[in-house]
């Protein structure tokens, strides 16, 4: 099946090989071509360029898109996406004056979640993360990460991990699934840290791993949660059964996780509110990818990741939503990048590059996502006819897209 999508306004992020990641002054540059046409081979893009070097072709169906903007789908590389309920009533508590803190204090927060989540079944859970899935995917996203972490227990971490397969076998989208086993402490742990430490890697990695259940392991690495010594710990169990780490720090203290997650060789470190200069230092020559999620310190009203300052240093960036009950109720990729350029003062070409190429790295997926290149997957957003891609991060509240393709068809 050839498509072929004719008198493209403007065709984004072309790379004409693929690359892993774009880092400092690179992030800038957005590779164009105005007045384009994109031609797909059944999933694959087979070809694009400038409609004046059009070639002869038998398309089996023609789109015209005068007017309109073309760019890869969103590379979501941070979500918690399969969980149970919401917590709306903290989120009132927050309004009325409590902090995060104060809630997980309380046995709110994670552990409301973890609880909510062991009294429903796979089902409840599956039906309720399928509408958040088909949610963000009309919302563009065409690569999303999603992690365990509201079970605490062994049967709730494979529980929410089954039903993370379970969606990857049922949608289009691209997922990659992480074992968060360390979130939290369960309140039974409380005074017992290293027997949940314990069941993590004697109980729920082996039985993970047997049933390859995850691609990635994470860490919540934050005073209050798992230490750097913990974190440690546990990253290097989850790389003795073949998972790479990507780790949560620095969401509210620097406390070392930065340094512990290059240490071993973490694929991305996120979050990154604070960020401290030997941790921006830190990052600097590692292979290790830091996301910023601006829609989380929108929601908690937090400090936001100092993005100019990391991307003078040198380093790359990458963008995720962190959709998740607690601290950001919102998968909307569009918006991530809007606030990226709003709050954080990313460029447009920026907040692109680093909301699909970049996030892209993320995943372990930049040979096949994040780009327009020959042979990755044709996942594209089609947007409404504007005037420039300025309005994508410009007109933060409107849903400017027309129509989303994954593997090569139209959801
Ligand atoms: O990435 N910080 C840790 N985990 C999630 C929030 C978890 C929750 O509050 O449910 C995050 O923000
Ligand atoms: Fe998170």
């Amino acid at each position: 099946m050839i498509t072929l999508i004719k008198n493209i306004q403007e065709l984004l992020q072309v790379r004409e090989t693929s690359i892993a990641k774009v880092s400092g002054a690179e992030m800038a540059v957005l590779p164009t071509i105005k007045n384009a046409f994109l031609i797909l081979k059944n999933d694959l893009i087979e070809d694009f360029g400038s409609m004046e070097n059009l070639p002869e072709i038998k398309a089996d169906k023609t789109i015209d898109a005068t007017g309109k903007v073309i760019l890869p789908t969103w590379c979501d590389s941070h979500t918690h996406i399969v969980y149970a309920g919401n917590r709306e009533q903290e989120f009132v508590d927050r309004i009325n004056g409590l902090s995060y803190e104060e809630i997980a204090n309380r046995g709110g927060g994670i552990l409301n979640s973890a609880k909510k989540l062991n009294e429903s079944t796979e089902e409840e859970i599956y039906e309720q993360s399928k509408q958040r899935l088909e949610e963000v995917m009309h919302l563009g996203t065409g690569a999303v990460e999603i992690k365990s972490g509201y079970g605490l227990t062994v049967d709730g971490e494979l529980k929410m991990l089954r039903v993370i397969k379970k969606l990857a076998e049922n949608y289009p989208i691209t997922i990659k699934s992480t074992f968060l086993g360390a979130h939290a402490f369960p309140a039974h742990f409380k005074e017992d840290k290293k027997g949940y430490i314990d069941q993590i890697i004697n109980e729920m990695l082996p039985e993970i791993s047997k049933n390859n259940l995850a691609d990635y392991i994470d860490v919540f690495c934050e005073s209050g949660y798992f230490s750097v010594e913990e974190t440690e710990q546990i990253m290097e169990a989850g790389i003795a059964f073949g998972l790479k780490p990507k780790i949560h720090v620095n969401q509210f203290n620097s406390i070392g996780g930065v340094q512990a997650g290059v240490k071993f060789n973490a694929l991305s470190v996120d979050h990154l509110e604070i960020m401290a200069p030997q941790d921006i230092e830190a990052l600097k020559n590692s292979e290790t990818m830091p996301v910023a999620l601006p829609s989380c310190s929108y929601f908690l009203s937090i400090p936001y990741t100092p993005a100019r300052e990391m991307i003078k240093s040198g380093l790359p960036l990458a963008l995720a939503s962190d959709f998740n009950p607690g601290s950001t109720p919102s998968g909307n990729m569009n918006f991530v990048v809007s606030t990226a350029c709003i709050k954080m003062k990313m460029t447009p070409e920026e907040a692109i590059n680093a909301a699909t190429i970049n996030g892209a790295y993320a995943m372990g997926l930049s040979e096949t996502h994040g780009s327009i290149t020959k042979g990755k997957k044709a996942n594209f957003i089609v947007t409404k006819p504007i005037s420039s891609y300025y309005q994508i991060p410009y007109a933060f509240g409107s849903n400017l897209i027309e129509s989303v393709f994954l593997e090569g068809k139209i959801i």
